[in-house]
C-alpha cells in the first residue's frame, strides 16, 4: 500500500506561503487546500486567489476539500486552476450529490465525498463507483488543531470494507488532528492518504515530520 501525506496549508505561516510551498514540494505527495465559507463551517479560511498563488508554484497535486454551501458553483474554478482532486461534503449537496461528482469528473478532476463525524458512514456507500476518493473527517470540519475522534478508526474501517466487498479501490483520505501517536492506526484501519496540518507545520522540522507520517522513519 502506498501512502500519501497530504499537509494542510491551514497551518502554514500566510506570510511566507511561498516558502511552505517550495518544502511541500520537496516532501509532500499532494498539497490540501482547507476552502470555508463562514456559512457550512462557522470559520472562513481563503479563497481563489491563495488557491491560484499555490497553484503557481505548486509542482505536487492540489487536492481542494470545501466546506462551503453549493460546492456546484465552484467546480469549474477549480478545474482552470489546476486543481488535481476536489471534494465537497455529502451534507451539504445532498441530493445534489451524484451530479456534483460527475461533474468534478467531467471537469477532468478526481472527485472525492467528504462526511463529517456525526454523518453515518454508510451515507458514503450509494456514492462508491461515483466518486474516486472518500474522504472521512476525524474531526468536526472548520478548524485545524483539534483532537483527532477516535471513532473515526471505526468509520474508516466500515467504509474499507464495504469498498473491498464491492471490489473497489477507491482510496479513504483522513483529515483532522493526524499525528504520529494515530497514523499507524490509520493506515491499519484502511486509509492511505492523510491531511495534516499542525502535526506538520507546528513541527520542529516540518519535511522530516512529512516523512515520518509516511512510513519513511519511524519513532515509535
Ligand atoms: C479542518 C480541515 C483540516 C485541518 C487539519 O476543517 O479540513 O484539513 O486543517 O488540521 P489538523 O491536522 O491541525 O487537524
Ligand atoms: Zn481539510
Amino acid at each position: 500500500m502506498q501512502f500519501q501525506i497530504a499537509p494542510s496549508i491551514l497551518s502554514a505561516d500566510f506570510a511566507n506561503l511561498g516558502k511552505d510551498i517550495e518544502m511541500l514540494n520537496a516532501s509532500a505527495d499532494i498539497i490540501h487546500l482547507d476552502i470555508m465559507d463562514g456559512t457550512f463551517v462557522p470559520n472562513i479560511s481563503f479563497g481563489f486567489p491563495v488557491v491560484e498563488a499555490v497553484s503557481k508554484i505548486a509542482s505536487i497535486p492540489m487536492d481542494a476539500h470545501f466546506m462551503v454551501v453549493h460546492p456546484e458553483r465552484w467546480v469549474k474554478r477549480c478545474a482552470e486552476i489546476g486543481v488535481k482532486m476536489m471534494s465537497f461534503h455529502q451534507e451539504a449537496a445532498k441530493e445534489d450529490t451524484a451530479a456534483i461528482l460527475a461533474d468534478i469528473r467531467a471537469n477532468g478532476m478526481k472527485a472525492g465525498l467528504v462526511i463529517n463525524p456525526d454523518i453515518p458512514v454508510e451515507n458514503l456507500f450509494p456514492y462508491i463507483g461515483q466518486a474516486d476518493f472518500f474522504l472521512i473527517m476525524s474531526v468536526f470540519a472548520g478548524f485545524g488543531g483539534q483532537k483527532f475522534i477516535p471513532d473515526s478508526l471505526k468509520r474508516i474501517k466500515t467504509l474499507k470494507a464495504e469498498l473491498k466487498r464491492r471490489g473497489n479501490d477507491a482510496p479513504i483520505e483522513v483529515d483532522g488532528g493526524v499525528s504520529d501517536d494515530n497514523v499507524q492506526l490509520l493506515k491499519d484501519a484502511g486509509a492511505s492518504i492523510f491531511v495534516a496540518g499542525s502535526s506538520v507545520f507546528k513541527a520542529d522540522d516540518p519535511a522530516e515530520a512529512i516523512a515520518r507520517l509516511r512510513g519513511e522513519k519511524r519513532t515509535y
